[in-house]
């Protein structure tokens, strides 16, 4: 049962808004999902009517589903709709906004603020809600989402968490990584704790070694203001592909509680080898893409794009080998990649399995052996597929690869939005989902030695064409000669070995 309640979005006309928090908001609509009373009311700087809020909203929805907006569900929709005109700074918009939540009674008093908002912005809002007393959480709930980057280091993350702290208790807080609300992330945990196959496979004795890669195929897309001062590093594996790979190698919660999750996906956290500064090149390798071809479209290299420096090293593409220092894992290596204007948009977590202890057929094949493969799809293809050696037919004894598909979703089946199974959890007030300071932090120790040496080399980056699979130089990340980047999830792709 969700309380009645009042989401206000600061930033409501922005990008975020726009692509993500109000298509999904409708989402949770046509699903029946938003409670009866909700309300969410905009807070922006434009002298909007409410009249004038509502067509933008439709206008966002046209744009996110061109096949049609069903009239019967924005018309409900619409009638949750407010606006508030309002500046950021200065004191007013947040009196009136609290005049609204306390007397209004179409705003009911259990509260989220939505910091759609860039992160310099989080410090100042808070203090202008806590000045006129928004954050109160005594009598009715007062939550606050924000907003990666959390920080730009351990440090300023430090600084951001103790701003925070001053109006704000860690329940109020809702850390989002839009990662963790994506249904195939979240099944990796059902894959693992709902089935007792895997379990005694899934360690050091079974395991080669883990791929994570996020590819895509999109540049920075006008968001060089905040790319420039972030790469790839910090802008996808800090958060996303960090929080991945908590969940492959993290040890069964004992509860699927909030707490008892986010507790063991710290101890992965904890348990990753430091990467020390002289360790940096053996560990990590980052490039930045020149000028290349898309869909059969020539596109402009990193330099080329708006906003970006000159003789900017901002890298766009970014890998890492991290090691778990646990009983579990020890000596398995997890690479893990992440680029923008790559061949393809992807993402997938691909395990290597060790080769069987003897080659028994090696007198009969001609070929290499090939070891089994878990993958898991996340997007666009959302796949579960193991890969496994049976004999081809025919007279002699030669092996062939075959994939055991186990996709999951039926055709009927809904994709819904990351953001609205996370909107709804925070309605509910279920944290699992969010990150806990502690993981942000202990992800800010993994990245930070290699975010200062990058930073301190400015005069030189690796490039890779746009189109490609990222530069070659990061093959020397593998342990072994038999390793390579894994491109694709199809059998028949297993062993390209493309750049
Ligand atoms: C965001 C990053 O957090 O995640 C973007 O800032 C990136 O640079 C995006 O493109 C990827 O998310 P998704 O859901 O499209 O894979």
């Amino acid at each position: 049962m969700i309380d009645p309640c009042t989401l206000v979005i600061f930033g409501a006309t922005g990008n975020l808004a726009q692509r993500k928090l109000i298509p999904s908001l409708y989402q949770l609509e046509a699903a029946g999902r938003l409670p009866e009373q909700m309300v969410v009311l905009a807070f922006g700087r434009r002298p909007w009517s409410r009249d004038q809020w509502i067509t933008e909203v439709e206008s966002m929805l046209v744009q996110k589903y061109p096949q049609g907006v069903d009239e019967r569900i924005f018309t409900r929709f619409r009638e949750r709709l407010h606006y508030l005109q309002g500046d950021l700074e200065q004191p007013e918009g947040y009196r009136i906004l609290k005049e609204k939540i306390d007397v209004d009674a179409s705003f009911p008093p259990n509260t989220i603020f939505y910091m759609a908002i860039r992160p310099l912005e989080f410090g100042e809002v808070i203090s202008q809600l806590a000045a006129v007393g928004l954050l109160n959480n005594k009598a009715h709930w007062r939550r606050v989402v924000i907003e990666k980057p959390f920080g730009n280091d351990l440090l300023s993350a430090q600084v951001l968490q103790a701003s925070l702290y001053k109006h704000l208790d860690e329940p109020q807080i809702y850390r989002i990584d839009h990662y963790l609300g994506k249904g195939t992330v979240q099944n990796i945990m059902v894959f693992r704790f709902a089935n007792v196959l895997l379990e005694p496979l899934w360690n050091r004795h079974f395991i080669d070694h883990v791929q994570i890669t996020h590819s895509e195929t999109i540049g920075v897309q006008g968001r060089a203001d905040y790319y420039e001062g972030a790469g790839a590093l910090r802008d996808m594996i800090q958060s996303h592909l960090l929080q991945l790979l908590t969940l492959v190698a993290m040890e069964p919660p004992v509860l699927m509680d909030e707490e008892s999750l986010r507790d063991e996906k710290v101890k992965v956290l904890k348990a990753l080898r430091p990467i020390t500064q002289n360790a940096v090149h053996a560990h990590a390798f980052r490039a930045q893409y020149s000028a290349g071809v898309i869909d059969g479209k020539q596109v402009a290299g990193y330099l080329e794009e708006q906003d970006v420096a000159p003789d900017s090293t901002t890298e766009t593409y970014a890998a890492l080998k991290l090691y778990v220092d646990n009983w579990r894992w020890k000596g398995v290596p997890f690479y893990v990649r992440t680029g923008k204007r790559m061949a393809e948009g992807s993402s997938a977590v691909c395990i290597r399995f060790k080769a069987p202890p003897q080659d028994l057929l090696r007198n009969t094949k001609h070929e290499a052996p090939r070891p089994n493969w878990i993958m898991l799809g996340i997007q666009p293809n959302e796949c579960l597929r193991m890969e496994m050696q049976v004999k081809a037919p025919g007279l002699d004894v030669q092996t062939r690869t075959v994939s055991l598909d186990a996709s999951y979703r039926r055709e009927s089946e809904e994709e819904l939005d990351a953001y609205s199974e996370l909107l709804l959890d925070v309605m509910l007030g279920d944290h699992s989902l969010f990150l806990r300071y502690d993981e942000v932090q202990w992800a800010w120790r993994v990245v930070d030695p290699v975010l200062k040496v990058w930073a301190m080399e400015r005069d030189f980056i690796n490039t890779y064409p746009a189109g490609s699979w990222g530069p070659r130089g990061t093959y020397r990340l593998f342990d072994r000669d038999d390793q390579f980047w894994r491109q694709s999830l199809d059998a028949d792709g297993a062993d390209i070995q493309a750049y």
